[in-house]
């Protein structure tokens, strides 16, 4: 099966309309953009078989428009005997920042070097895409009597935990509608370039903020220097001691506790993943050198070991030039990913915890959990994934590989345990793609392949 030139050029403007809203779900000014791309979505599923009255905008118990971004949903059932596929993908993207490290303009998607650069091009619009446009083409061919029944859940709020889409999942009330047999979602990647790939896992998370604080406004630190105890220094040694530096452990007492070991089967699957330390180094951007947990390799460490990331630090004087102050506060966002039996409530009360108990008794210190979600492991021998190993492995041409990554997305472990399916997770991305990043891209190749793979996929699943 390939695509006409055609299509693929239809498909291709269509993805650049949806590239186009800015749907940066953590930045409320972006309220606006985020409702302009929910409109474009429902308007591009009524071109592709979906009946305006089988379209929702939906928010959790005590959720809205106020205090969140909704999720799409949608789905066309001809048939209740035929096979159900519950497709998920987010439309809502990482904020752009630093903008002047951008070639091209984030929200400008274009074409260069067989990628396609813009934000969300491969997190996660790009791929959402890839499903849109084969229902797209799928009904024009199937017409007025679809083989398979769809169901489409689309978020707008991953990026930023993804309260809403929970909210939804684990209401007994939406535990029918959302009732599939089998559920496929585009958000991971290849391990390398030519090989198709299947995460069966996924690492979990918990988000925090600490925020240290001495006084009511920064201090002159010739004044007040040595008299009082900085907030940022407090902060540093707050921070020093979470992880050891030379071995990647955590710090955190009982960290570990309900870690599940990389037992022998774990760790020969895992090097079965082709990995190169060189290729590893530039495609995290250049980085000088690996820095593994002790005992562990760099796959090892990524996907199936816990670890724990300062994303950022802020606080005092940060402009050009010199200003001479003791800052009144200083903060900073940890997050810790998550494996086996790990719960990362308790993981983020255990850090807020042992954060409260280091800190210095001359400065008050305040500890948020912002956001929560397990990590998951799939089943590998679903018939679902058999399925979406024959279409990667027929339209690349590759046999698939069968890895664990070291992202996460909280629905996956929901869907698993309140819908009761092994979702799975066909991801077009490559390492190189720089989510999150400046200069994000997604592999042309991969958006009009990933295309082709679904209609290959849908195609299977309706005989
Ligand atoms: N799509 C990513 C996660 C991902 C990317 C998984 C590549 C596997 C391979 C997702 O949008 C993401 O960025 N998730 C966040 C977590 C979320 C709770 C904020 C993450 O992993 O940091
Ligand atoms: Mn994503
Ligand atoms: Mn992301």
């Amino acid at each position: 099966m390939h695509l006409l030139p055609e299509h693929q050029e239809t498909y291709l403007q269509e993805l650049f309309e949806l590239l186009r809203f800015p749907s940066i779900s953590t930045l409320p000014e972006h309220k606006d953009d985020i409702h302009a791309c929910v409109d474009w979505l429902e308007d591009y599923l009524k071109k592709s078989g979906f009946e305006e009255s089988a379209i929702e905008e939906l928010y959790g118990k005590g959720l809205s428009r106020e205090t969140n971004h909704p999720v799409l949903y949608a789905e066309r059932i001809d048939n209740p005997d035929n096979p159900t596929v519950l497709i998920y993908g987010h439309y809502d993207v990482q904020p752009v920042d630093p903008l002047n490290e951008w070639k091209s303009e984030p929200f400008e998607p274009e074409v260069r070097d067989g990628s396609i650069y813009g934000r969300g091009t491969t997190d996660d619009k790009g791929q959402l895409f890839t499903h849109l446009a084969a229902l797209n083409y799928l009904s024009e061919k199937w017409g007025e009597s679809w083989p398979i029944n769809v169901k489409l859940l689309l978020e707008g709020e991953e990026e930023q935990g993804g309260e809403n889409v929970e909210k939804l999942v684990t209401d007994e009330k939406y535990r029918e509608k959302f009732a599939a047999d089998y559920c496929f979602l585009s958000d991971t990647g290849f391990v390398a370039p030519g090989k198709p790939t299947i995460d069966y896992g996924l690492r979990g998370m918990a988000y925090m903020q600490i925020d240290v604080k001495l006084c009511d406004r920064d201090l002159h630190s010739g004044l007040f220097g040595g008299g009082v105890l900085n907030p940022a220094n407090a902060l540093t040694q707050i921070l020093s001691q979470l992880e050891n530096p030379q071995t990647g452990k955590v710090l955190i007492p009982g960290f570990y506790d309900d870690v599940v070991d990389v037992d022998e089967t774990e760790r020969t699957n895992l090097s079965e993943i082709p990995y190169d330390e060189a290729t590893f180094l530039k495609d995290a951007g250049n980085a000088r050198a690996v820095r593994p947990e002790e005992g562990y390799t760099v796959t090892e460490s990524t996907a199936a070991r816990p670890n724990l990331t300062i994303n950022g630090i802020w606080g005092g004087f940060m402009g050009e030039g010199a200003k001479t102050i003791i800052p009144a506060t200083a903060h900073a966002k940890v997050s810790i990913r998550t494996v086996g039996n790990q719960d990362p409530e308790k993981i983020g009360e255990m850090f807020k915890d042992y954060v409260e108990k280091i800190t210095p008794q001359e400065v008050d210190v305040s500890v948020d959990v912002i956001h929560v979600g397990d990590g998951v492991l799939v089943s590998t021998d679903s018939p679902a994934i058999k399925l979406a190993q024959a279409a990667l492995e027929e339209t690349f041409g590759a046999p698939v590989v069968f890895s664990r990554s070291g992202g996460s997305i909280p629905i996956v472990a929901l869907i698993k345990k309140h819908l009761d399916i092994d979702p799975v997770l066909i991801g077009y991305g490559l390492p190189d793609d720089g989510l999150h990043s400046p200069n994000e891209k997604m592999s042309l190749e991969h958006f009009e392949k990933g295309i082709e793979c679904n209609i290959h996929l849908y195609t299977s699943i309706a005989s």
